[in-house]
């Protein structure tokens, strides 16, 4: 068997699994703020789509998907993140993929060389797939530090010159699983030169793009950072964006990679045996999500509202406030994380995932420590309910 498979670590609902075992809850209704699944509704015209294209089931969809999926998914970026005009070729610079999830771990086997003693640079606390691609890719992988003191941004000038010589992939995640934190441009855009001096790949992760709370102010994103550096041939810089929570559409599986043209060919090639392909009603119904915005904007404004009403709930009792994007609180916690959600389950049967769980020791500290991540992905009336009773649990203790 692959030794590697050994290096994996559980996945955190593994150990939140473990560390609930044997406690019985409090007499109440459960709530999970645990899992990061968006509830609310499917939009109904992507569904109708998808019925209405179910006999697309008849025939062995392309790995490169239709030319219409990607055409639709360029225009949708190049609106998006004022890219110029045709610079994403549907034929060269996009690919679909089932979901960022297995893109994100596949394009790490694609990518890293494994005879250079390779590294693989990601945010610490992360989304666990990164350090799992890295390991299966037979890769080192190194973990960056978000802080609260650094606003949970990067500091990518504390990255030793030996680590950027050997990094062939760099991970970002803007806006940040669980932290919330949006990486701005002109960080992006020092990030780009590092990778032209150094030669690496940077994969950023912007699944969280779409959830944000300005309309005016829409996170940035890797390409729009590299287009307004004029380097429009996005040369080692690849973006990863998703259905899943911009449109509450998990189950699709349903995302695209785009970005560096030489990278997407090679990355085709890989997933032509990888044998992955996305079924073709599900690109059908893909196409009418991504050709629309009207539903978005609504799904906004629900997160806007249960953000608001918690945070007024939380913030008399907890350091927290609106995250720059996405729909999760990334708050401190006045007990060990752990403690913290293990008290909760039992008193108030809530759910919510210890920071520790999500990150990594590095240089020396666990920066998810004593924090928990809450994803306000349920109802409003649920989501307050579970705000009403943190609120309480933490006055008790
Ligand atoms: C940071 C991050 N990236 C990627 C994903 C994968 O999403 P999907 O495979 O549904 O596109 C998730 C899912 O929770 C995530 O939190």
């Amino acid at each position: 068997m692959n030794p590697d498979l050994d290096r994996l670590h559980p996945y955190p609902f593994e150990k939140l699994a473990q560390l609930k075992q044997g406690i019985t809850p409090a007499d109440k209704s459960h709530i999970a703020l645990s899992i990061g699944e968006p509830k609310h509704q499917p939009p109904a015209f992507v569904l109708d789509e998808l019925t209405n294209a179910l006999h697309q089931i008849a025939k062995y969809p392309l790995t490169k998907g239709a030319l219409s999926l990607r055409e639709s998914m360029a225009g949708w970026l190049g609106r998006r993140f004022n890219l110029n005009a045709d610079s994403i070729d549907p034929e060269k610079n996009i690919l679909p993929v089932n979901g960022t999830r297995e893109a994100l771990f596949a394009f790490a086997q694609a990518m890293i060389d494994r005879t250079k003693n390779p590294l693989v640079l990601m945010p610490n606390p992360f989304y666990q797939i990164y350090e799992g691609a890295a390991f299966l890719a037979g890769a080192e992988p190194r973990f960056y530090n978000t802080t609260k003191a650094s606003h949970y941004l990067p500091d990518f000038d504390a990255i030793t010159e030996s680590d950027w010589q050997r990094c062939q992939i760099l991970y970002v995640c803007t806006p940040g699983n669980p932290t919330g934190a949006v990486i701005p441009k002109e960080q992006l855009k020092s990030l780009i030169e590092k990778a032209q001096k150094y030669n690496f790949i940077i994969a950023s992760d912007e699944c969280y793009s779409e959830i944000y709370f300005d309309e005016n102010n829409p996170p940035s994103g890797l390409l729009e950072a590299a287009t307004e550096m004029g380097l429009t041939d996005y040369k080692n810089c690849v973006v990863f964006h998703s259905l899943s929570k911009r449109s509450n559409l998990p189950g699709l599986r349903s995302g695209f990679v785009a970005g560096d043209a030489d990278i997407m060919q090679a990355f085709l090639k890989y997933r032509t045996y990888h044998g992955c392909a996305m079924p073709g009603h599900h690109q059908m119904a893909s196409i009418k999500a991504w050709d629309d915005e009207h539903h978005v904007q609504q799904n906004r404004i629900m997160y806007k509202q249960k953000f608001d009403s918690v945070l007024e709930i939380l913030s008399p009792v907890m350091d927290v406030k609106l995250p720059d994007a996405g729909f999760y609180l990334w708050a401190q916690t006045p007990i060990a994380d752990t403690e913290f959600a293990q008290q909760l389950f039992a008193e108030q049967n809530i759910t919510i995932l210890p920071g520790q769980f999500l990150s990594r020791i590095s240089e020396n500290i666990n920066p998810g420590e004593n924090h928990i991540r809450m994803a306000l992905v349920a109802s409003i009336d649920e989501t307050v309910e579970a705000a009403n009773r943190i609120q309480n649990f933490i006055t008790s203790i």
